[in-house]
């Protein structure tokens, strides 16, 4: 099957290494030349490190070179079996493309968006033949990471939406089935890694080395909140917050806050910048961890029953699978376990507990506890 990919920025190029490397002929358009050059020297440096770790033979990567096309009109998407759009996050821009799509290809292609953050039904309402639109979420860098989640809009054709998820299947990604609901399964969760530990750090219990090293010696993870938010970027990252927020009709659990605001709003958007939370300058010294256990564990324990508390209200709202939800959290953001699984080894009762200690404290309905966590510990089961 032909592939076609549109947008040939960090994701497109990505999920067009992953078909070609699959056997796919791949079809990459996008706007601008220049992007589908640097897409191009892109796929010809990796795929020439990968035959240096001996990862591929001498001559295969020439043969997976050979299956990608760069092209800057969209006509050469024709007869291409499953097209995935990854332009630029923008509603009406997206819509424009589906409507495009859906004229130059044929009547079973299926049609995919990368979209982060939007509503992959608004995207679908485009289209004459809206059951064949459906939402392919891969994570950066998309050659690298394992999980992509595969949502089915409100108005996709369940057979349209098993195939696809079995062609990711086949290309070697773990696939995960999420709702048509903001932020899907990981860029819901995964909210109050970001959230809480600035809140934690805005409150003065401690300070940004001291909460990184709570969550990585501690928790196990690979990267603190603070180190992960300047590697992504603060304006990646705060617009996937406010987003979210804005999404859910302002749910107080996913509110966004000042000081990534305020570093936005500076330009210190991490480590492209060379400034975020932490200063990456050139002579900048880095802040030393304050290794006090009993305040490390404070932290980490209620990151963890923030995070465990989404997966929870995620899996009560029927978003995923209690097997997806940790899925995704394990293979798209690198948890060192599902945050279900962990909940079940620290004990129902006592996530809940530490949660209604947060509620009684701050009455805030930010630290609501799920109620299927509450019906679960008064029925005494586990998640697995
Ligand atoms: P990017 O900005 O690196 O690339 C977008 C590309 O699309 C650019 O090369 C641009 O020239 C091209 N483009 C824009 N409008 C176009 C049009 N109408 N026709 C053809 N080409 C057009 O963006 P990135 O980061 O690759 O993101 C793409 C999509 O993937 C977005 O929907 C984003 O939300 C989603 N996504 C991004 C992730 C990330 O970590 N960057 C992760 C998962 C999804």
């Amino acid at each position: 099957m032909k592939i076609g990919i549109v947008g040939a920025g960090a994701m497109g190029s990505g999920i067009a290494q992953v078909a070609a490397q699959n056997g796919h002929q791949v079809v990459i358009v996008d706007n601008h030349r220049a992007a589908l050059e640097k897409s191009k020297a892109g796929h010809q440096k990796i795929l020439a490190r990968l035959v240096e770790k001996g990862k591929l033979t001498e001559g295969e990567d020439q043969t997976i070179l050979q299956r990608l096309k760069y092209e800057t009109e969209m006509g050469n998407l024709q007869g291409c079996g499953m097209v995935i759009e990854a332009i630029v996050e923008r509603l009406d821009t997206k819509q424009t493309l589906f409507k495009q799509l859906e004229d130059l290809c044929g009547d079973d292609a299926i049609l995919a968006s990368n979209t982060s953050s939007l509503s992959i039904a608004s995207i679908a309402s485009a289209c004459q033949k809206p059951e064949r639109v459906l939402g392919i979420h891969f994570f950066n860098p998309a050659p690298l990471m394992p999980l992509v989640e595969i949502i089915p809009a409100i108005t996709s054709d369940s057979e349209i939406v098993n195939q696809a998820k079995a062609l990711i299947d086949a290309w070697g990604k773990v696939t995960v089935l999420a709702k048509d609901t903001p932020g899907f399964i990981v860029n819901r969760v995964a909210r109050p890694f970001y959230g809480e530990a600035v809140r934690i750090y805005e409150e003065g219990m401690a300070d940004i080395a001291t909460i990184d090293w709570a969550l990585t010696e501690l928790g196990g993870f690979r990267m603190g909140p603070f180190t992960l938010m300047d590697f992504i970027g603060h304006d990646v990252n705060y617009a996937v917050t406010e987003s979210v927020f804005t999404a859910f009709f302002y749910d107080p659990r996913y509110k966004p806050n000042f000081s990534q605001k305020r570093l936005v709003e500076a330009g210190l958007l991490g480590r492209k910048t060379g400034r975020g939370f932490y200063d990456y300058r050139e002579g900048a010294s880095k802040p030393q961890p304050h290794k006090d256990e009993a305040l490390g564990q404070a932290i980490l324990e209620r990151i963890l029953v923030m995070l465990i508390n989404e997966a929870a209200d995620a899996l009560h709202l029927g978003i995923a699978s209690a097997k997806d939800i940790d899925l995704a959290m394990t293979k798209g953001v690198n948890y060192p376990k599902g945050l279900l699984a962990w909940a079940d080894e620290l004990g129902l009762d006592f996530v809940l507990n530490r949660l209604d200690a947060l509620y009684n404290d701050y009455r805030e309905d930010r630290y609501r506890a799920s109620v299927l966590l509450r019906r679960m510990v008064a029925a005494n089961k586990k998640f697995f």
